[in-house]
């Protein structure tokens, strides 16, 4: 049998291009990636991959239906990564290019393999579709109360890729991973926001008194959860919820005093501005099904993590210098 053939949608973003240099590294899978480089869209983040032979870039909308439907009709598993995935701007711009991007961009996707079947259809969604803990760990039975436009979006495509499997019968997993970090993640989320203005010597801003807490995962357990979605058999996680966690949760400003002492920089750099509206007061997964299901578990600790993380802000200043100079989609807290 030949390799199996994998579209990656958003491949030129933070987990799906780390997710993809995995695929390439560690399977012998074919890989398409479909990107609409949107200001997160960076060609930077798989440069180092753009002529490996298994993989091939098309530039396009997974909203276009023809595109989609020609892709879609050549592979065997789609994993859907393309997303809006900045909470403030949902909050700042309003949601309308979340709704078209998340929910119609999936409805997209599905109705492609109602035509041309697969053999697995994984949602990437989020650990914000469930708002704020109302019990620790959350598993995938939390009431979902997402709190800001961008996971009420997830939420609406999350529970469209549920109702196609009920429906229709067709594979489809659904993965809510919890906060990643690493490597080619853009300056506007937290943790390189903290590692560019700490390298900097800016303040880094901390939303409120910073006590809310998220689960962090390193981006390469990520991978090798998504990877491990594709390899189960279909009929142990056909129509499933599997959160991606690590079961621990740290404050944001914890992750700001880590950050700080890592590169040796006075914690008098923290500073409090206003509270976010639609705040996630706490975020901890609960790690049980995807061991259960997947044989997954994260492996990378915190610390490890951050630490590769840091050494790859530090070596690549260039990266984030050039999405800085446009300061496309950045925001200053
Ligand atoms: N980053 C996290 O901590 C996290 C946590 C849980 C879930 N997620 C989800 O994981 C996925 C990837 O997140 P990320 O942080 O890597 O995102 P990202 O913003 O870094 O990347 C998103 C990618 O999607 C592309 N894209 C946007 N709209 C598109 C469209 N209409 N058609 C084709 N491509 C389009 C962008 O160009 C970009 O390359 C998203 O679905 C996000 O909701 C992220």
């Amino acid at each position: 049998m030949p390799p199996k053939k994998v579209l990656v949608t958003g491949g030129c973003g933070f987990i799906p291009s780390n997710f993809i240099r995995h695929l390439l590294q560690h399977t012998p899978y074919e890989v398409v990636s479909l990107d609409a480089l949107t200001y997160a869209g960076n060609l930077e983040n798989l440069r180092d991959v753009m002529g490996h032979e298994r993989l091939r870039f098309i530039e396009g909308d997974i909203r276009d239906h023809d595109t989609v439907r020609d892709i879609v009709a050549d592979v065997d598993v789609v994993v859907n990564a393309a997303a809006e995935s900045h909470v403030e701007k949902s909050i700042q711009e309003g949601a309308s290019q979340f709704v078209k991007t998340n929910v119609e961009g999936t409805q997209i996707l599905l109705d492609a393999m109602r035509e041309a079947p697969l053999d697995r259809f994984i949602l990437i969604s989020s650990s914000e579709v469930y708002g704020t803990a109302e019990a620790a760990p959350m598993d995938e039975e939390h009431p979902l109360n997402p709190r800001s436009p961008y996971a009420a979006t997830k939420l609406g495509a999350d529970r469209l890729a549920y109702s196609y499997f009920v429906t229709y019968d067709l594979p489809i997993v659904i993965v809510r991973p919890f906060n990643n970090y690493g490597p080619f993640q853009h300056p506007e989320k937290a943790l390189p926001r903290f590692i560019i203005q700490a390298l900097n010597d800016e303040p880094l801003t901390i939303h409120g008194d910073g006590h809310a807490s998220r689960d962090w995962l390193f981006v390469e357990d990520d991978a090798e959860a998504i990877e491990a979605v594709i390899t189960t058999p279909a009929d142990a996680v056909a129509g499933e919820v599997v959160n991606v966690a690590t079961g621990i949760d740290i404050s944001v400003s914890q992750i700001a005093d880590y950050v700080l002492d890592a590169l040796d920089k006075p914690r008098s750099l923290k500073v409090h501005v206003e509270e976010r509206p639609g705040q996630v007061d706490r975020h901890i997964g609960s790690t049980g099904k995807a061991e259960r299901l997947l044989g997954w578990r994260a492996r990378t600790s915190f610390e490890q993590g951050l630490e590769k993380t840091i050494a790859w802000y530090v070596n690549n200043r260039a990266w984030w210098e050039a999405i800085l100079q446009t300061r496309a989609g950045v925001y200053s807290s």
